[in-house]
C-alpha cells in the first residue's frame, strides 16, 4: 500500500478500518488534558472497560456469597479456570485442553522446564538467545545449576552475527543440528523483548525435534501480538503473561500450553499441587496425584480470580474481533510507522532512528525498535510531555543512547494515533535542533 504523509490520509484509513470500534471499548490515559497516543501495548496493555464490569461481578460473588462463591456464583470460583479457556486456545491455536490460564510468567517457565528439560549424561544442553529476557536468563541458569551442571557449557547462546542485532533462521538451524545429540531443549521468546524479531516457530521447532530436542517458547511478546498455531507446529510447550498485548491487567494471570502428547502422559515428571489434580476427586483430600489430562494438570494453586476476570473480559474482545483481522490491521499499522520514521530520518539525519526490527512482515509483530545515539533519551523524554507513551531501554552502556519501542497494536490504536506520533517526533526534534544546533 502506498501511504501518505498526512492526517487526513491517516483518518481515512481509519474509517475503513473494521475494527476501529475496538478502541473505544478501552480506558486511555490522560494527559495534558487529553487521551494519550499509546503506543507501550508490548509493556502494559490498556484496560478493556468490561475488566472493571467482570471484576467488580466477582468482588459481588464475594461480597454476597462468601465461600458459596465457589460453586454458587455466576461463574463458580472451582471451575474459573474453564472459563475463557477456549477463547485463549484459538489466540494461540491449541486444543482447548492444551492451555489454562495460570500463576505468573517466570514461575510457569519454571514448572514446565521441570517436566522438559530433563538432561542427561549425553543430552543436557539448553539453547536460547543471548538477548533473551533477563527473567528467562535466570531461570534456564538456575535449572542448570540445580541439575548440577555448569551453565557456561550447558547453555548455548545465540548471537547474531557481527554489527548485527537479529538472528537469522539458517544461522539457529545451523546451531541446533551442530548441537545435535547434545540438545536437550531449545527455549527462546517467540517475538524478541528487545528487537521486536518474530522468530520462524514452525522451523525451529521442526529442527529442534529432528535433532531430538523438546523445544518451548517464552510467548510474552508473541501471544495477542502475533498469529500463532502451536499444536500444529507441534510445539512442546510454551508460556505467556497477559499484562502486554492481552491487556488482562498489571501482573495479571499468565498461561501455559503443553501439547496433547505430553499432556496425556500422566507419568511426566512435574512440580504438582492439589489444583493439577483430578476434578473430581481433589476435595477427597487424598495423599495420591491423579494430574489432569492436558495444560490443566500443571496448575498448582485456586484460581486467582480477579485478574482472571480481567483477563476473560479481554480474551472475549479477541475472539470478538478475531486474530486473522487483527493481524491484518496490525501490518498495516506497523507498517504506516515504519514509513513515517523513515520519512523522519531523512528529515532528521542527525537524530535518526534507526530500525532494528526486520523489515518484512512475517518476521515481526506490532513492535518496532529503534537505536539512537545519545540524543535518544532526550527525544524519548520529549515525546512523553507531547503525550506520546512509548518505552525507552538503555544499550551498551550509553544512558542516553538505547532503544525506543513503539507498539501500536490493533484493538486500540488508530491510524492516527501512528500519525500523532510521527508528528510528534519531527516536532520535537525540530525544537531540540533550535535548541542545540547540533545534537549527535
Ligand atoms: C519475554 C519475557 N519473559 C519474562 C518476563 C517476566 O515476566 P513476569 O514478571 O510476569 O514473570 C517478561 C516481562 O516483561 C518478558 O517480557
Amino acid at each position: 500500500m502506498q501511504f501518505k504523509n498526512d492526517q487526513d490520509f491517516a483518518r481515512g484509513l481509519d474509517e475503513q478500518d473494521p475494527l476501529r470500534r475496538y478502541r473505544s471499548a478501552f480506558a486511555f490515559p490522560i494527559r495534558n488534558g487529553q487521551p494519550v497516543v499509546y503506543l507501550a501495548g508490548n509493556s502494559l496493555g490498556l484496560m478493556p472497560l468490561k475488566a472493571q464490569q467482570y471484576v467488580t461481578q466477582e468482588l459481588r460473588s464475594w461480597a454476597e456469597l462468601g465461600v458459596d462463591g465457589h460453586f454458587h456464583g455466576r461463574h463458580p470460583w472451582y471451575y474459573y479456570h474453564h472459563f475463557g479457556r477456549e477463547a485463549l486456545a484459538r489466540l494461540v491455536g491449541a486444543r482447548p485442553d492444551e492451555v489454562v490460564a495460570m500463576g505468573s510468567l517466570t514461575a510457569n517457565l519454571h514448572l514446565l522446564l521441570v517436566s522438559f528439560y530433563r538432561p542427561t549424561r549425553e543430552r543436557y544442553k539448553i539453547l536460547m538467545e543471548n538477548s533473551a529476557f533477563p527473567s528467562d536468563q535466570h531461570a534456564i541458569a538456575s535449572h542448570v545449576r540445580c541439575h548440577g551442571l555448569d551453565a557456561q557449557e550447558a547453555v548455548v547462546e545465540l548471537r547474531p552475527r557481527p554489527g548485527e542485532l537479529t538472528l537469522h533462521t539458517e544461522d539457529i538451524v545451523e546451531h541446533i543440528r551442530r548441537q545435535g545429540d547434545a540438545l536437550a531443549t531449545i527455549l527462546l521468546g517467540g517475538v524478541n523483548y528487545l528487537t521486536g524479531q518474530f522468530f520462524d516457530l514452525p522451523t525451529i521447532t521442526r529442527e529442534g525435534h529432528a535433532a531430538g530436542a523438546t523445544v518451548g517458547f517464552d510467548l510474552a511478546h508473541a501471544a495477542g501480538n502475533v498469529p500463532l498455531h502451536l499444536h500444529d507446529w507441534d510445539v512442546d510447550f510454551a508460556c505467556w503473561c497477559s499484562y502486554k498485548y492481552l491487556n488482562s491487567g498489571p501482573g495479571g494471570v499468565a498461561g501455559i500450553f503443553v501439547h496433547e502428547r505430553h499432556g496425556r502422559n500422566a507419568g511426566l515428571p512435574r512440580f504438582a499441587g492439589w489444583w493439577g489434580h483430578d476434578e473430581q476427586t481433589r476435595f477427597r483430600m487424598e495423599k495420591s496425584f491423579i494430574p489432569q489430562p492436558g495444560a490443566a494438570g500443571w496448575q498448582l494453586s485456586n484460581a486467582p480470580v480477579l485478574p482472571m476476570a480481567a483477563h476473560r473480559a479481554a480474551l472475549e474482545l479477541f475472539d470478538e474481533a478475531g486474530m486473522q483481522r487483527l493481524r491484518e490491521k496490525s501490518e498495516r499499522l506497523t507498517a504506516f510507522l515504519e514509513f513515517l520514521v523513515d520519512e523522519y530520518n531523512t528529515a532528521f539525519p542527525d537524530q535518526a532512528l534507526e530500525l532494528i526490527t526486520p523489515r518484512q512482515a512475517a518476521q515481526r509483530g506490532c513492535q518496532l525498535s529503534f537505536r539512537t545515539g545519545s540524543y535518544g533519551r532526550r527525544l524519548f523524554e520529549a515525546l512523553g510531555r507531547e503525550g506520546i507513551v512509548c518505552d525507552w531501554r538503555p544499550l551498551d552502556g550509553d544512558p542516553d543512547a538505547g532503544v525506543i519501542r513503539m507498539a501500536p497494536v490493533p484493538l486500540y490504536n488508530s491510524f492516527e494515533d501512528v500519525w500523532r506520533a510521527a508528528a510528534a517526533l519531527q516536532r520535537v526534534a525540530a525544537h531540540q535542533q533550535a535548541d542545540f544546533g547540533t545534537t549527535a
